[in-house]
């Protein structure tokens, strides 16, 4: 019993829990994900299940990305990303709507299916589904050699190292890099960016890592936050475009682990609905950053503090619009737009590990849920 802890203590390298120190591993794992992939000097991305299956890929009509619960996220933020690079439709879907569905795939579809595990029982199915109807089914997943890694026609790992934590973390973060060099190597091909702009995109990549650890040093500002609204019943999160889905996420983090309600909305959607549950109770986290339809952000927290909600803004360094309006800010540096979900996840990370630890739940192992769900 007592080596089982002293083993549990090493594994979890000094920190207090596995989320924690996934969390703090992104540097490094975001890094892991591309290193070997990137020459940035020559401006190459060697990626073997795109090269060697690279003319499918450039004649996709279409892609479709099946998922569930964080790699669902991460595929929402890949629609944004290959939308706007490659201009190629995507189409993104949970796995376990797809299957049961009777969906019209054709020949040149391209899946792309999302796993941490690899195991998941939805989405292998949703992948099988695929294939019997003539789909080319590409694979992003973490666990080397897991049941989705073989099933698909190619893939390419997210190499972020084993994810303990049942609340995902750096599987979510390096599922973006991965998605976003894949993005970037056929919008390079198909010539839907500039040359000047594909270099420019690698070369802001290489600098994500030492942004995330700016990123991370807001963890005693945050522990702040988290002390003032532990005790909130409900929470709502908020982000536009690229951060919509970095929103949804925040909102799953929370629920997932501290087990108060929260919902993630794309920003402009407040007035549809949810702007009737803000009141002085209820604290809204909206994601702000200098790119990306600021002003309109702007706009949604002047409507959320006429309203008296308690608004906690994730800004752009140096940010004083929303310092003004906001009760709280964390800052994340500046990056180009696609990127900024890598750095704008990083603090909403981290305050749901501390509500969470604040509040003495299982932070690594929350009740109900089991780290991959290989039942339907
Ligand atoms: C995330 O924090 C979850 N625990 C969960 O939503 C997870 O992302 C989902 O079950 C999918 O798992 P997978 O990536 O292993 O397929």
């Amino acid at each position: 019993q007592e080596l089982q802890i002293n083993l549990e203590q090493i594994e979890k390298g000094g920190y207090d829990h596995f989320m924690l120190k996934e969390i703090y591993e992104q540097p490094s794992a975001i890094s892991d994900t591309y290193r070997g992939r990137i020459r940035v000097a020559e401006g190459i991305i060697k990626m073997a299940g795109i090269d060697d299956n690279l003319a499918k890929l450039l004649n996709a009509k279409r892609i479709i990305v099946i998922a569930c619960g964080t790699s669902w996220h991460a595929g929402l933020v890949a629609e944004y990303i290959f939308e706007e690079l490659v201009r190629i439709p995507v189409e993104v879907e949970y796995a376990s709507e797809f299957r049961y569905r009777n969906p019209v795939i054709h020949q040149d579809d391209v899946v792309i299916a999302i796993s941490q595990s690899g195991e998941t029982a939805d989405t292998m199915a949703a992948i099988k589904l695929a294939k019997e109807r003539g789909a080319f089914v590409f694979g992003v997943c973490n666990v080397v050699g897991s049941s989705i890694s073989r099933e698909t026609h190619a893939g390419a790992y997210t190499h972020a190292g084993p994810e303990i934590g049942v609340a995902s973390t750096k599987a979510f973060t390096t599922q973006i890099t991965v998605l976003s060099l894949i993005a970037l190597k056929l919008a390079e091909r198909k010539g839907t960016i500039s040359n000047s702009d594909f270099h420019y995109y690698l070369q802001e990549l290489e600098r994500v890592p030492e942004k995330v650890k700016i990123a991370l040093e807001s963890n005693e500002h945050i522990k702040l936050i988290a002390d003032k609204y532990k005790d909130a019943k409900n929470f709502l999160y908020l982000g536009r475009g690229y951060n919509f889905p970095v929103a949804l996420e925040g909102a799953l983090k929370l629920k997932e682990i501290s087990y108060i309600h929260a919902e993630g909305y794309p920003a402009a959607e407040m007035k549809h609905g949810p702007i009737a549950l803000i009141d002085e109770q209820m604290p809204v986290v909206v994601i702000a950053t200098k790119k990306g339809h600021y002003d309109k952000v702007v706009s949604n927290i002047q409507e959320i503090k006429s309203r008296k909600g308690k608004i906690i803004g994730i800004v752009t360094e140096g940010d004083e619009t929303v310092k003004g309006l906001a009760d709280h800010v964390i800052e994340i540096p500046e990056t180009i737009e696609f990127l900024t979900p890598l750095l704008t996840t990083i603090p909403l990370q981290l305050l749901s590990y501390h509500i969470a630890v604040m509040l003495d739940k299982n932070v690594d192992q929350p009740r109900n849920l089991a780290k991959s769900v290989t039942v339907e």
